[in-house]
């Protein structure tokens, strides 16, 4: 089993992406904290998960509150005894022309998107630093690197998580810990649910495979980066993207 032993954290775990990688990475051994909203459905997730591999633990986090991060990293490793891996994915969508936009919605799109994964990684980092080891994995897009239309607050998001991954990695490399980001193409999940049918098929045709993917062939990657496997890999910006990007760079 490629995570024995690791204890992992989740954000967002309750759904698609986030869901899918706490079952490989609970299915390889790691025990794994699913963190979501209180409201989601994590408790029942993980409850029907624990023990498919390792343990599998519920705690409610809202990104958007430092208090609540900083708690759940700390519950994290006094309860598993460190937290060895973290999976910053939680985020929300919003598709709105620029100028349709109003503070309150930029603003909340950038506070979960950009702002929730530095709060969760500066905490995790801390707990890291102490272990003198970790990895984290944030989640970007490829709307980290590229444009599309009705993303101005998504893409920007996305594009600070892609280049403060850089940074954090540079400062955690000699403190043991590694710090990469991953850019999901289309993949279909809930966040896509909303999707008109004409829209599905213009994404589809976005990807060279044919297909949008799927949150497992997300999961994978995560569980790449996060293992041991990737132990000469950090600052990295690892697309899943079914070649949607190779045309554009
Ligand atoms: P999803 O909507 O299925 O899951 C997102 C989860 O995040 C939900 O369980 C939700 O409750 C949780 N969440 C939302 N706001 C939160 C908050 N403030 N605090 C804690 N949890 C919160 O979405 P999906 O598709 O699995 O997305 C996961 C990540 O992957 C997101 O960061 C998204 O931007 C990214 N992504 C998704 C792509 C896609 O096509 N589905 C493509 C590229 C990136």
């Amino acid at each position: 089993m490629r995570l024995q032993g690791k204890n992992m954290i989740v954000t967002g775990g309750a759904s698609g992406i986030g869901l899918a990688t706490v079952a490989r990475c609970l299915k390889e051994g790691a025990n794994v904290v699913l963190s979501d909203l209180a409201g989601s459905d994590g408790a029942a997730r993980a409850k029907a998960l624990d023990g498919q591999g390792g343990r599998c633990l519920f705690k409610a986090c809202d990104v958007s509150s430092t208090a609540q991060v900083d708690a759940l990293v700390a519950d994290a490793a006094e309860e598993l005894g460190s937290v060895d891996i973290v999976f910053a994915n939680a985020g929300i969508g919003g598709l709105a022309d620029a100028t349709e936009y109003t503070d309150a919605d930029y603003l909340r799109i950038i506070d979960i998107n950009l702002n929730g994964v530095f709060r969760t990684a500066r905490a995790a980092l801390r707990q890291m630093y102490r272990q003198g080891s970790g990895s984290i994995v944030n989640c970007a897009s490829i709307l980290g690197t590229l444009g599309q239309s009705g993303t101005a607050a998504y893409s920007a998001a996305k594009g600070g998580v892609v280049n403060m991954t850089r940074t954090l990695a540079i400062e955690a490399a000699p403190r043991g810990v590694r710090v990469n980001s991953i850019g999901p193409g289309y993949i279909d999940t809930p966040l896509l649910k909303d999707l008109p049918d004409d829209m599905r098929r213009a994404l589809i045709a976005l990807h060279p495979i044919g297909r949008l993917g799927r949150d497992e062939e997300v999961a994978n990657a995560v569980l790449f980066l996060g293992s041991d496997e990737a132990s000469f890999v950090t600052g990295a910006y690892l697309l899943v993207d079914g070649g949607y990007a190779a045309g554009k760079s």
